[in-house]
């Protein structure tokens, strides 16, 4: 049978260190600021053909998480992949940047400097953001409307500085003694709602097709799937279901069709979180091991965030009913994950107990295969046959030998299932995305 390849990408954010994880012997706290750690696994991700590697990113540290965890605390996710680039060959690099914080001037350079560096790996996943406004001057953080108007106008803006400066334009020709033509680099004189830009960039580009920049979205409400069906080539998602996942994928393939795409522009690509080891047993084991002493005031704290419930004094074996739900509250963090857990009480009307078991209380809401190499392959192959993703972003967890196992013994597998390419067809990122490639 022949099938489409799905695209894979890789997390760079240590989630095999999550819970209780990073206290296991082999867990190398100190690599988690140094590059050789990351490099190591974005050879590994690269020797198994992924698609890319990826680095979330947040603009604030998370005091509430020091302590048992880093709070998000780690490298700059450009700089770090600019690291990664000199390691690599073939793999993609997807770095995160926020269209809330960031002048979209210097995000332009910096991500099209990365691309150079990279020899044309460079990816731009375009976040919203989630806080950090009291880093930025601002003390509260701008509306979901105000953020998604700023995301629009920035990725515009971005994406004219990008093509102000063809390549074209770069001659080096010692004949002529013409070595930038100046009459191919425009100026972009954009005047917009938030920003009056001149342009052009300091930096010319690679050319188009497979030399031009993917760009990912992630941030699932109305909002963001329109913004994502008029300018993404994919959307990180977080769909702890499959019926989550056939909606999500079939909704963005009709935005793209009304904004005169193609119905498949945007490869849904869930967030894949995996507990493997040799028996389902020892994997169950793994999990419990590693959330062994999640932090429950913590999960309610999420839940009253979230939904507006406050469940602290509630009996933990008592059911929680789609009724017992207030109306959702007026200002979340994220609305895609507070509608994933509010979705999860009316379909499953959980007890207490286990609602604090559900990832969507942690605010991942992933995908989650806890079990064997096999039962991962199976799942991933159901997913795709039920028209669930284009793909999906690896997010390991439990232990170092857990991530190994992914990238080592899953890809393989998958690849033996013909489920994910058996070589690179080109050496930029936008060539590992292109769609129609074909066992
Ligand atoms: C799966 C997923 C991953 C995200 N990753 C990041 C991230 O790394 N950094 C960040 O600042 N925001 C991140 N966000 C936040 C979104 O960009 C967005 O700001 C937020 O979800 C609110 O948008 P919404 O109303 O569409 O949900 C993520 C959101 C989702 C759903």
């Amino acid at each position: 049978m022949t099938r489409k390849p799905l695209h894979i990408g890789m997390t760079l954010a240590p989630t095999w260190l999550a819970g209780e994880a990073w206290r296991r012997p082999d867990s190398d706290i100190e690599g988690l600021l140094g590059h050789d750690y990351y490099i190591d696994i974005a050879r590994r991700a690269e020797a198994a053909k992924l698609d890319f590697v990826f680095r979330p990113d947040s603009l604030a540290l998370n005091r509430a998480l020091l302590g048992r965890g880093t709070g998000m605390a780690g490298l700059d996710p450009t700089l770090l992949l600019s690291a990664i680039a000199h390691a690599t060959d073939r793999i993609g690099l997807l770095t995160t940047v926020s269209t809330t914080f960031y002048p979209p001037y210097i995000l332009a350079r910096m991500i099209m400097s990365l691309h150079w560096l990279s020899k044309g790996r460079a990816g731009w996943n375009i976040v919203t953001a989630l806080d950090g406004q009291k880093n930025f001057s601002l003390d509260v953080m701008p509306s979901p409307e105000d953020r998604y108007a700023r995301a629009a106008e920035v990725t515009d803006i971005v994406l004219r500085l990008w093509n102000s400066f063809p390549r074209e334009a770069w001659l080096g020709d010692r004949g002529t003694g013409v070595m930038v033509d100046a009459d191919l680099v425009q100026q972009i004189d954009y005047e917009g709602q938030f920003h009056r830009i001149e342009g052009p960039l300091s930096i010319p580009n690679m050319g188009g097709g497979g030399h031009r920049i993917p760009l990912v979205q992630a941030g699932a409400s109305d909002a963001g799937r329109n913004f994502a069906a008029r300018v993404a080539d994919a959307t990180f998602a977080s769909t702890p279901d499959m019926e989550a996942a056939i909606e999500l994928r079939q909704d963005l393939r009709r935005r793209a069709k009304a904004h005169g795409r193609d119905e498949g522009a945007v490869r849904l690509m869930p967030g894949l979180s995996l507990y493997l080891a040799d028996t389902e047993a020892q994997a169950r084991d793994l999990y419990r091991a590693t959330h062994a002493l999640a932090d429950e005031a913590r999960k309610f704290a999420n839940i009253l965030e979230m939904t507006g419930l406050d469940l602290r004094d509630w009996p933990k074996d008592r059911p929680i009913r789609a009724n017992d739900l207030p109306p959702p509250p007026a200002k979340v963090r994220s609305r895609t994950h507070a509608g994933l857990l509010r979705r999860a009480v009316e379909r499953h009307e959980p007890t207490v107990t286990e609602l604090l078991q559900m990832p969507e209380v942690m605010g991942s809401a992933h995908w989650q295969v806890i079990g064997t190499v096999a039962q991962a392959v199976d799942e991933i192959r159901k997913w795709q046959d039920a028209g669930a993703l284009d793909g999906f972003i690896l997010f390991p967890g439990g232990s170092v030998e857990c991530m190994h196992l992914c990238l080592e013994g899953l890809c393989p597998a998958l690849r033996d299932a013909d489920l994910l390419r058996r070589d690179y067809h080109g050496t930029t990122f936008a060539s590992h995305f292109e769609a129609g490639e074909v066992f």
